[in-house]
């Protein structure tokens, strides 16, 4: 596995002068044995684990750079990835990039990503991993923890703080990094200041990202963020772009199982409509236990329609008293579940929550905006919506009211998404899962 370095300084007010054509180094240059651009001060450090050693080739860096760059030993050898690639049967390497990538829920997630049970155990991978300034050293610390762990499938690890040089080539964005809202911040503040953030980050995507990178939000309010994301990255299908509601998801099948006294594997089709936060819906008239309506085996309706509703709704919150953090594990593991959703055929009739671009929708919901709805993948990371649901006057009324909280949020995020002045209107209770 390699380690690669950047520490070069960041701040997106440098991007638009730092944006096009600065590589990633580190990743090309030891695998081909280019030189790396002698006029960049960097920081690089890259290794591989003995056991991975392979007949070397050109140096990493001429001979005369290598006082410039920590090496340790051995670790300085290249490798032929291709070597491996052949005699394995394996795929060839994708680029997954992570944002927030020294925080807790990507010290979850990035050992899953690793270890293969993500993508398969024939998919080589490189892990591109962006931070801030400040977590740099924990950054490094992640990194570390991953060289030791010695996942085969590990083939590459970058780090850096510019989204310009993370990004780059990347197929996979996996943004999680963005602010909790603090005391006394206003929702429109923290709107404001992580819409920035993944305005920035869009920007970066569309100048350096595959065309066909598939981007998951994390980042709340993740909805929003995504749409402001999608915005800034117009030469990416806005179709390609996620925020994160496979949490609720299965917050709502572990709640309907327990209700029901079956297994959660026994719970199918269940629907989360609309935006990741308090007026999120779970489904419970379209989903499924045992193949059998939800409403046919829990008969109490008013359990259905308020205590199982608000549970899922605020299941963030609880779990904020409780660990005193916010949810990192089950985040992670419902990071896996999305990704897994899209390169694997969702099982037949059955369907998953993702928040997709509403263009185009069959359910009426309004236009351009990021919404949670029912959807079908054939295992290509691609997905479709799924046309077989019923909506009933109370879903509707449900969905209206995220709706309109996702208008606000739309018409309040106006100055990143390229549509004039923001003008925040936020209903009086809209609120992420975790806020009380
Ligand atoms: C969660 O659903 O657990 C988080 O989104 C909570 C939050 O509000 O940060």
């Amino acid at each position: 596995m390699a380690l690669s370095k950047i520490s070069t300084s960041y701040s997106p007010s440098q991007t638009l002068k730092s944006k096009p054509g600065v590589p990633f180094h580190g990743y090309d240059a030891k695998r081909t044995g280019v030189s790396f651009e002698p006029h960049r001060r960097l920081r690089i450090s890259c290794s591989v684990a003995p056991n991975e050693v392979q007949a070397p080739v050109a140096p990493a860096v001429p001979s005369d750079k290598a006082s410039n760059r920590e090496c340790y030993g051995v670790f300085c050898t290249t490798y032929d990835l291709r070597a491996d690639e052949k005699t394995k049967s394996w795929k060839s390497l994708i680029k997954i990039a992570v944002s927030g990538a020294a925080g807790m829920i990507s010290n979850h997630l990035l050992f899953k990503l690793a270890s293969g049970e993500v993508f398969g155990p024939d998919q080589p991978i490189a892990l591109q991993l962006l931070g801030s300034e400040r977590s740099l050293q924990a950054l490094e610390g992640v990194a570390m923890e991953l060289e030791d762990s010695l996942y085969p499938l590990l083939r590459e690890v970058g780090i850096g703080i510019n989204p310009y040089e993370v990004f780059r080539d990347c197929e996979w964005a996996l943004l999680i990094g963005a602010k909790p809202r603090g005391p006394g911040m206003e929702r429109a503040g923290l709107l404001d200041i992580n819409g920035q953030i993944f305005a920035e980050q869009g920007k970066a995507l569309n100048a350096v990202a595959s065309r066909n990178v598939k981007v998951i939000v994390v980042g709340n309010p993740c909805n929003t963020n995504a749409l402001i994301c999608l915005k800034n990255a117009p030469d990416i299908p806005a179709k390609n772009f996620h925020a994160l509601t496979r949490l609720d998801e299965n917050r709502a099948k572990c709640q309907l199982a327990m209700k029901a006294g079956v297994f959660y594997d026994k719970v199918s089709n269940m629907t989360i409509w609309g935006n990741h936060s308090t007026t999120q819906v779970p489904d419970f008239l379209n989903a499924k236990i045992n193949g059998i309506p939800v409403k046919e085996v829990i008969k109490d309706t008013k359990w259905l329609e308020t205590e199982f509703t608000e549970r899922v709704q605020k299941r963030g919150g609880v779990l904020i008293q409780k660990w005193g953090r916010s949810s990192a594990a089950s985040t992670a593991v419902s990071v896996v579940d999305a990704i897994r959703s899209l390169v694997t055929p969702t099982p037949e009739g059955d369907w998953f929550s993702s928040g997709v671009y509403t263009n185009g929708n069959p359910y009426g919901i309004a236009e351009d905006i990021v919404f949670s709805m029912p959807c079908r993948s054939k295992g290509d990371g691609d997905y479709e919506l799924a046309t077989d649901v019923i909506i009933d006057d109370f879903l509707r009324e449900r969905i209206k009211k995220s709706e309109a909280e996702l208008l606000a949020e739309k018409r309040c995020v106006a100055h990143l998404t390229g549509e004039g002045n923001a003008y925040c209107d936020l209903p009086e209770d809209t609120m992420l899962p975790g806020e009380q």
